[in-house]
C-alpha cells in the first residue's frame, strides 16, 4: 500500500458539513461590511519579507518567530503572510489608490499563516475575515468598526461577548508611557519570564499581555497608558468612547489590551468570547488605528484603521451546528434511457432556483428513494419503466409522503407553484 500523505501540523481541511457553516459566517460577514461600503480586495499569500518585518515591527512574537519565511529560486526573501494589514497598506500605495478617492474602505477573507503553538483556536494556517479604512482620521470610523463587529456576532447569535478598549498612544505619548513602564518593571527583571525580559529592552508594553500568572500580576500594578496620553490622545479616546456610547456598543476600557502588532498608533480593541469551545484563545477579533503604516511603507501620510477576526474561533463560538445542505428536489429513475431526459429535467428545476441532486447511478427505487430520505430531500420525482414510456414522472413530498403522478412537461409549472 502507498503511504498516506497527512496534512501539515496545525493546518486543516474544512469539509462538508462545516464548511457549510463557514459559509454561512462569511456570507454574515460580506453583508454586514458592505452594508457600510466595504469592497473585498485580495493581495497575494506571499510578499516580500520586508513588507512584514517593517510594517508588523522587527521586536514582534510574529516577526520574530512565527513566519514561514523562505527564499524563491531567484534567492528572493518571501513570507507567507501573518496578517493581511501589511499587505493593504502596500497595495494601497502600490496603486496610488489615495489618488483616486480620498477615502477607501476594504474587506478581506483569506488564510494567514503564524509557526504558533498549535491548540484549539490557535492554528497555523487560519482564516481571517478582516476590514481596513484608510483615508479618514475621525473616531467614528473607529466606532463604527467596533459596532459592525459586534454586529457580526450579534447576527451569528454570539453572546456574551465583550468589547474591551483601549488607547496605545500617538509616537509622542508612547515614549513617555514607555520610560515609566520600564522604570517601574525593572526592579522585579528576575521575577518576569524570559520572554518578558527580553520585551523590556524590545517592547516593554507586550509585558502588559503576557499569560505568564506572575507577569499578569506585575502588570495589574503597572502605570496605565490612559493616564500618559497628550491631549490630543485623549480627546481622540473620548470621542471614540462617546461614539460607542452613541451606537449602543457596550464595552470595558481594559489597560491590558496593548496588541501584537507594532503599527497601531491610538484607539485598539478586542472582542472576546466566553464560550468554553474557544479554550484560553478566545479574542474573536482585534484592531485598531493605525496612522503611520502607510508612510513608513513609502507612501503619504493616511490615517488608517481596521480590524479582523479569526473565523475558525468565530465558528467555534457559535452554537449553530453544521448541517449538510438538503436537496429540494431528488430525481430518481431506474430506466438508463431515461437518464437524459432526467438529467435535463434535473437543469431546468436548478434554473427556477431549487436545489436539485440527480442520481447518475443505476439502481433501485428503494436505494434511491433511502438515499434521498438521508439527505433530508423535500420532493422525489421519479422516473420508471411507465412514466418513461407514457412521458410522465411522479412527484412524492417526503414529509407528507402523498404522492401524484404528471406530465414531465408539466413538472416546472409544479415546482413554480410551490
Ligand atoms: P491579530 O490580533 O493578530 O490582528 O489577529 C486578529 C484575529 O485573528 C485574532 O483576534 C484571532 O481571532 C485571529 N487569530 C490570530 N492568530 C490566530 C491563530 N494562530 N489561529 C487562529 N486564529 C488566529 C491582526 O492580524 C491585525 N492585522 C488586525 C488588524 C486589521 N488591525 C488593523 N487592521
Amino acid at each position: 500500500m502507498a503511504e498516506k500523505i497527512q496534512s501539515v501540523r496545525g493546518m486543516n481541511d474544512i469539509l462538508p458539513p462545516d464548511s457549510n457553516l463557514w459559509q454561512r459566517f462569511e456570507d454574515t460577514c460580506k453583508k454586514v461590511l458592505a452594508s457600510c461600503g466595504y469592497e473585498e480586495i485580495r493581495t497575494p499569500i506571499c510578499e516580500s519579507t520586508k513588507l512584514f518585518s517593517r510594517g508588523i515591527g522587527e521586536a514582534t512574537d510574529i516577526v520574530e518567530k512565527e513566519m514561514y519565511t523562505f527564499r524563491d529560486r531567484k534567492e528572493r526573501q518571501l513570507t507567507l503572510r501573518p496578517e493581511m494589514t501589511a499587505s493593504c497598506a502596500r497595495a494601497y500605495i502600490q496603486h496610488g489608490v489615495f489618488k483616486k478617492q480620498p477615502v477607501n474602505k476594504w474587506y478581506y477573507l483569506g488564510p494567514m499563516f503564524r509557526y504558533e503553538r498549535m491548540q484549539t483556536g490557535r492554528y497555523r494556517q487560519f482564516y481571517q475575515l478582516g476590514c481596513e479604512a484608510f483615508g479618514s482620521e475621525e473616531s467614528t470610523v473607529d466606532a463604527e468598526q467596533v459596532a459592525l463587529l459586534h454586529q457580526i456576532y450579534s447576527l451569528l447569535g454570539v453572546k456574551n461577548i465583550d468589547v474591551l478598549i483601549n488607547s496605545v498612544g500617538n509616537s509622542q505619548d508612547r515614549p513617555v508611557y514607555r520610560e515609566a513602564l520600564v522604570t517601574y518593571l525593572k526592579p522585579f527583571l528576575s521575577d518576569l519570564c524570559g520572554d518578558c525580559q527580553r520585551r523590556i529592552e524590545s517592547n516593554p508594553l507586550r509585558v502588559l499581555d503576557c499569560k505568564v500568572a506572575k507577569c499578569k500580576e506585575l502588570g495589574q500594578e503597572a502605570p496605565q497608558i490612559l493616564d500618559h496620553l497628550g491631549d490630543k490622545s485623549k480627546k481622540r479616546f473620548d470621542d471614540f468612547r462617546q461614539a460607542l456610547d452613541v451606537l449602543s456598543v457596550p464595552y470595558k476600557v481594559d489597560s491590558k489590551v496593548v496588541r501584537g502588532l507594532d503599527y497601531y498608533t491610538g484607539a485598539v480593541f478586542e472582542m472576546v468570547g466566553t464560550s468554553k469551545n474557544l479554550g484560553s484563545h478566545s479574542t474573536l477579533g482585534a484592531g485598531g488605528r493605525y496612522d503611520n503604516l502607510v508612510e513608513s511603507l513609502g507612501g503619504p501620510k493616511t490615517p488608517a484603521v481596521g480590524f479582523a477576526l479569526g473565523i475558525e474561533r468565530g465558528i467555534l463560538s457559535m452554537d449553530e451546528k453544521p448541517t449538510d445542505l438538503k436537496p429540494d428536489v431528488f430525481i430518481a429513475s431506474t430506466v438508463s434511457e431515461a437518464k437524459n431526459s432526467s438529467l435535463h429535467l434535473a437543469f431546468k428545476l436548478r434554473k427556477l432556483g431549487l436545489i436539485v441532486e440527480f442520481e447518475h447511478r443505476v439502481a433501485s427505487f428503494k436505494s434511491q428513494f433511502k438515499r434521498a430520505d438521508k439527505l433530508g430531500t423535500t420532493w422525489v420525482v421519479s422516473i420508471g419503466e411507465d412514466e418513461f414510456q407514457n412521458g410522465t414522472c411522479k412527484i412524492k413530498n417526503m414529509t407528507t409522503r402523498a404522492e401524484e403522478s404528471i406530465s414531465l412537461d408539466k413538472c416546472e409549472d409544479f415546482f413554480s407553484a410551490q
